[in-house]
């Protein structure tokens, strides 16, 4: 039995950078909206078939090579698609605290506990140029500040203290060896 693709539309399925890699240290720069535009559907479409094509919940864009600020998330609440499009995003709010083993596209094979916010509440422009806000909690508000930080040139195991940080650090040069 062959699952069904989570996504068939007409994009490009890139190579995702991997963690090493310079473009994912550097911070994004905002967006000019309308510069953007005449490029955008083609850009997005092209982000969303590269994070289906590896069943992710969420891309940003240095993921594949640009240091835009751009992200693009599926979490997928009860197994049913729900695709947000950020867009300079900033998160304005941030509430509780929980621990979660967390993975990322740009490090495959390596998960390690995170702690992050309970609560994040966000404001991006969508794919229409459109303000909106919204509050995620749980794996949205996950997916929020792990895509957000790879706007600021962080990955998730720049949360970890020294200690944890050395223990992954010998998992991760094995695992290099198998990335592309
Ligand atoms: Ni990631």
């Amino acid at each position: 039995m062959t699952e069904r693709p989570l996504y068939d539309g007409p994009g490009t399925v890139l190579r995702i950078t991997k963690h090493g890699e310079k473009v994912l240290k550097t911070p994004s720069k905002n967006v000019d909206f309308e510069a953007l535009k005449p490029d955008l559907d083609d850009f997005l479409q092209n982000m969303w078939a590269t994070m289906y094509e590896v069943r992710g919940v969420g891309l940003a864009a240095p993921q594949i090579g640009i240091n835009d600020r751009i992200a693009v998330i599926d979490v997928r609440p009860n197994g049913k698609s729900d695709r947000l499009v950020l867009i300079n995003p900033e998160i304005i709010l941030r509430e509780g605290a929980m621990t979660d083993e967390e993975g990322c596209l740009s490090l495959p094979g390596l998960y390690a506990k995170i702690q992050r916010h309970q609560k994040v509440r966000v404001r991006a422009l969508d794919e229409n140029g459109k303000e909106w806000e919204r509050t995620g909690t749980g794996l949205l508000a996950r997916a929020f500040e792990h895509e957000i930080d790879h706007l600021d040139g962080k990955v998730f195991i720049d949360h970890l203290d020294m200690v944890r940080r050395l223990k992954v650090a010998g998992v991760l040069k094995d695992l290099k060896k198998t990335w592309n």
